[in-house]
């Protein structure tokens, strides 16, 4: 089946379809648009665009129409103060953050852009496992630090507390892919969606680090096939406040 069907009953020719094709797959035959092929990357474009609703996905069920929202309603300003704000947080309240906001967490790094639309990445939702899979990463690293081993090095000169990986989090999102650029991307949309629902986010790089180092950690994570965690987000309500916004290199930039 072909993944782009355009209603010819409702399609009024207007090409705009078949202009925004990244993938050059529409053609205007008599008045009409056609897909042309059987495949294409699934981006929908062509359903975004149409004036008149003509575009179905055939390959997404049960989608609804979602109206698209005027961005330039949010402040730059106040988007900027937000990004700068957000900081990350290493020190939870213990209260469990409902359900409805980890799918929506999820449902903003879903719609990063990945390259040719692969959104070749997957969620795993740590919750009850939380205590068990940290135990098992505080173990290894603290014999590792005990060794002369590469580890250690890697580790720094750190205490590995109980809480050393989650911070006391009763929820964790592991980032998952076979690459890397698409779940760094979902990542920094779930971060900042977090935000706006009051929630925190620390980045357990020491996490990922310790899921690769230890097989039995891996496997516990469940994975799809072939995947590895590329980030692990510590979701929490912060208890912490902080007053003002540290300061930052300067940007590095070359103009041509
Ligand atoms: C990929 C990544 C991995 C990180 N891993 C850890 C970690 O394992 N433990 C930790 O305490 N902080 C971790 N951090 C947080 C950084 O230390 C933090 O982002 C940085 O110090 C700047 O602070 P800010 O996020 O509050 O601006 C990580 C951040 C990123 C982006």
């Amino acid at each position: 089946m072909k993944p782009v069907i355009i209603d010819k009953e409702k399609c009024i020719g207007c090409g705009k379809c078949a202009a925004d094709c990244v993938s050059e797959k529409i053609k205007i035959i008599d008045g009409k648009a056609e897909f042309m092929y059987d495949r294409c990357i699934q981006c929908g474009h062509c359903y975004a665009i149409c004036p008149v609703g003509a575009v179905t996905m055939a390959n997404y069920k049960d989608y609804e129409e979602e109206k698209v929202f005027d961005v330039t309603k949010i402040d730059s300003e106040d988007l900027l103060s937000a990004m700068k704000s957000r900081r990350t947080i290493r020190k939870f309240k213990d209260k469990e953050i409902p359900l409805a906001y980890i799918e929506k967490i999820i449902e903003a790094g879903r719609y990063c852009p990945t390259g040719t639309n692969a959104q070749d990445f997957a969620f795993t939702v740590l919750r009850k496992s939380v205590p068990e899979i940290e135990k098992e990463c505080v173990r290894f690293f603290r014999v590792a630090m005990k060794a002369a081993s590469p580890i250690k090095k890697y580790i720094g000169n750190v205490t590995i507390d109980d809480n050393f990986f989650f911070k006391g989090s009763t929820a964790v999102i592991i980032v998952s892919s076979k690459g890397n650029t698409s779940a760094c991307l979902a990542s920094s949309y779930m971060e900042l969606m977090a935000a706006t629902m009051g929630i925190g986010v620390l980045y357990s790089g020491f996490f990922v680090g310790a899921s690769k180092m230890i097989p039995k950690v891996k496997k516990m994570l469940h994975l799809p096939e072939g995947h590895s965690p590329v980030t692990c987000l510590v979701l929490g309500y912060p208890d912490v406040e902080y007053q003002r916004i540290p300061p930052r290199n300067k940007a590095e930039i070359r103009f041509d």
